[in-house]
């Protein structure tokens, strides 16, 4: 695959230890769910090594009193998509108490592929915070690429997209269609079968997380 200036792909072994017990099929829902958290907190530490506002504040220890930064509130919002993204927002509640959650509903027509979105609410000021849009899969980019547009429509203006497993054509897609937002993906996998699931991916990751087949 061509490499993009605007994508990160972790292949950390800490990263790599953990999806290879999230792709396995005896994994349990629970321990599935825990895995997605706990992948997208450390996912979230590298991927907001910058863009993050901080603002100084003085602190007296014991001895003196000195500057420090801190995470600027209320800067940060997480937009997961439904259903899946969901399953990774505690990873970043975890770092980031504070931020916001909007939501976008989005599912694909299982004929075309398609993405349709049936349910959007954000955070009121979202276009000058840091959104972060998450989803455990990142397929034919379908998805992806229609929640970024829709967040930019409303005046996002700083996004990064996360995803745990990503196809070389969603990912492909997604860096062509929105050069100007940070991407990070813990693995890239072989490609996608016939009915647009990545290969050798980990299955439904909805239907993992929340135990519906
Ligand atoms: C999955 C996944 C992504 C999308 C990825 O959701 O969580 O949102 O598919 O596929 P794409 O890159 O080809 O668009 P799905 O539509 O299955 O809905 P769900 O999360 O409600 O199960
Ligand atoms: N959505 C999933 O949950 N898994 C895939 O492999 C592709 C899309």
């Amino acid at each position: 695959m061509k490499n993009y200036e605007n994508v990160v792909v972790f292949n950390h072994p800490l990263i790599r230890h953990k999806i290879a017990i999230l792709r396995d099929e005896k994994t349990s829902m629970k321990e599935f769910r825990e895995l997605v958290e706990e992948i997208t907190t450390l996912m979230t530490y590298e991927s907001l090594k910058d863009g993050v506002q901080t603002t100084e504040i003085e602190v007296k220890t014991p001895l003196e009193t000195c500057k420090q930064m801190v995470v600027s509130d209320n800067s940060i919002a997480i937009i997961p998509i439904l259903r899946a993204g969901l399953g990774m927002v505690n990873g970043i509640h975890v770092l980031f108490p504070s931020a916001r959650v909007g939501h976008i509903g989005m599912y694909r027509n299982e004929e075309t592929l398609m993405p349709e979105t049936y349910y959007c609410k954000l955070p009121d000021g979202i276009e000058d915070k840091l959104v972060m849009v998450v989803d455990p899969m990142l397929a034919t980019g379908g998805s992806a690429c229609d929640a970024v547009q829709l967040l930019k429509d409303k005046g996002c203006k700083y996004i990064k997209f996360m995803a745990i497993i990503a196809a070389p054509e969603g990912l492909s897609k997604l860096a062509e269609t929105h050069p100007d937002i940070d991407i990070y993906v813990s693995t890239l996998d072989r490609g996608l079968n016939e009915n647009g699931y990545i290969l050798p991916g980990l299955g439904d990751a909805g239907d993992r997380l929340f135990g519906t087949k």
